[in-house]
């Protein structure tokens, strides 16, 4: 699989180009509004002396960092406020490849493929580990292929694409698999307002130097286009090279983004100040009434699918039908609905086809499938 090259981009340009209106159901971009607070921070921020439209603090505002600081449980001085999550991630994994002995990244399949991608560019060598049938990944499996060739093991829970939520015990012994080979957990918790099962568990919750917790506000508050995430990285006091990984993720920091625009860490920081619980409650069961009527829907065509306990996705198998970027342009063409080749996620789905429900059009989605697989597969 060629990670090196994002498809998104392209079925997300054939899906618009199509002759037929087409539901988008590609990516994982929100369709609804963020918190009114965020908005109210913008305006503000419109006004401020222009003293403040110079550069922040290269690691991030620091009210910001304190506010992730206190929520997450940690010291400010492990928060690094990132170009969202993906800069988060490559702060990690180009970190750890740095610090650490082995050039080995561990990743799921199927794997988000910006993880393989860029372990593919920071030349790393890619071990994959197949979830099971329903999507959980067996920690065991990870111990017996990681060693101290391994610098990281990244996961990512709720998961996209296969939408599980990782207990704790899966959580806890990924952890204890990266201490025992010398290597980091890096740990990609984008998803954390949107666990359905009541079993998400953060990777800071286990105490240990080996690991790195990254996140973002993109999809916990519809902002993907504002680019603010943060990793967590170990305390300085622990051992080297753990206790090195902050820092030295700073200096890259500082040397490729210089820092995150200012307007949005200030927007951000007054939205977490002043959105309550409610928000992200309801942003939860708007999906979770999307899940159940795009998976019922499912049901009816004799499509195998995915029942998210987390995240945006549901991964179906349709009849006869494959996952290549060939079928999902068939589907587009046929059916006017649009999701992700299971192939661009790995080997393991390369037969599913992945939908995003971040569309009002869900429901219709569900019923153009529905209607066009009534008859059988109509190919
Ligand atoms: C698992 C995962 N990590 C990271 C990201 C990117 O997040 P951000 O927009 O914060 O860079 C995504 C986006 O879809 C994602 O699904």
């Amino acid at each position: 699989m060629d990670y090196e090259t994002p498809q998104f981009f392209r079925v997300m340009k054939y899906a618009s180009e199509a002759e037929g209106d087409v539901i988008d159901m590609v990516s994982g971009n929100p369709d609804w509004e963020p918190p009114e607070a965020l908005r109210e921070g913008l305006y503000e921020y419109a006004d401020v002396d222009s003293g403040q439209f110079q550069y922040p603090p290269s690691v991030g505002l620091t009210a910001l960092r304190e506010e992730i600081a206190a929520r997450r449980g940690v010291d400010r001085s492990r928060v690094i406020v990132t170009n969202g999550a993906g800069e988060a991630n490559h702060l990690a994994m180009s970190g750890a490849l740095e610090a650490m002995d082995g050039n080995e990244i561990i990743m799921v399949d199927p794997v988000y493929p910006y993880y393989a991608g860029r372990a593919g560019m920071l030349g790393a060598d890619r071990t994959y580990v197949p979830v099971d049938e329903d999507g959980h990944l067996d920690a065991g499996t990870v111990r017996d292929l990681a060693s101290k060739e391994t610098a990281a093991i990244v996961v990512n829970s709720p998961n996209n694409p296969m939408g599980v939520t990782y207990g704790g015990d899966t959580i806890e012994e990924l952890v204890d698999v990266a201490e025992d080979c010398d290597a980091v957990l890096v740990s990609d918790e984008v998803y954390d307002h949107f666990d359905y099962s009541g079993k998400f568990r953060s990777a800071l919750s286990v105490d240990s130097p080996s690991r790195i917790v990254t996140n973002s506000f993109s999809k916990s508050m519809a902002i993907t286009g504002w680019r603010v995430g943060y990793a967590i990285f170990p305390d300085a006091d622990r051992p080297v090279p753990y206790g090195d990984l902050a820092d030295a993720a700073r200096t890259r920091h500082m040397l490729t983004n210089v820092a995150t625009s200012r307007p949005a860490q200030a927007a951000v920081l007054h939205a977490l100040e002043h959105t309550g619980p409610e928000y992200h409650e309801a942003a939860r069961d708007r999906m979770e009434e999307r899940i159940d009527h795009f998976t019922t829907a499912l049901d009816e065509t004799g499509a195998e699918y995915t029942d998210p306990e987390g995240s945006f996705y549901v991964m179906a198998r349709f009849p006869d039908v494959g996952g290549t970027l060939e079928d999902v342009k068939w589907l587009i063409d046929e059916a006017g609905v649009a999701g992700m080749p299971g192939e661009a996620f790995g080997e393991s789905r390369a037969d599913w086809i992945r939908f995003a429900l971040v569309s009002p059009r869900v429901e219709e989605a569900a019923q153009r499938l529905d209607e066009f697989f009534a008859e059988g597969n109509p190919r």
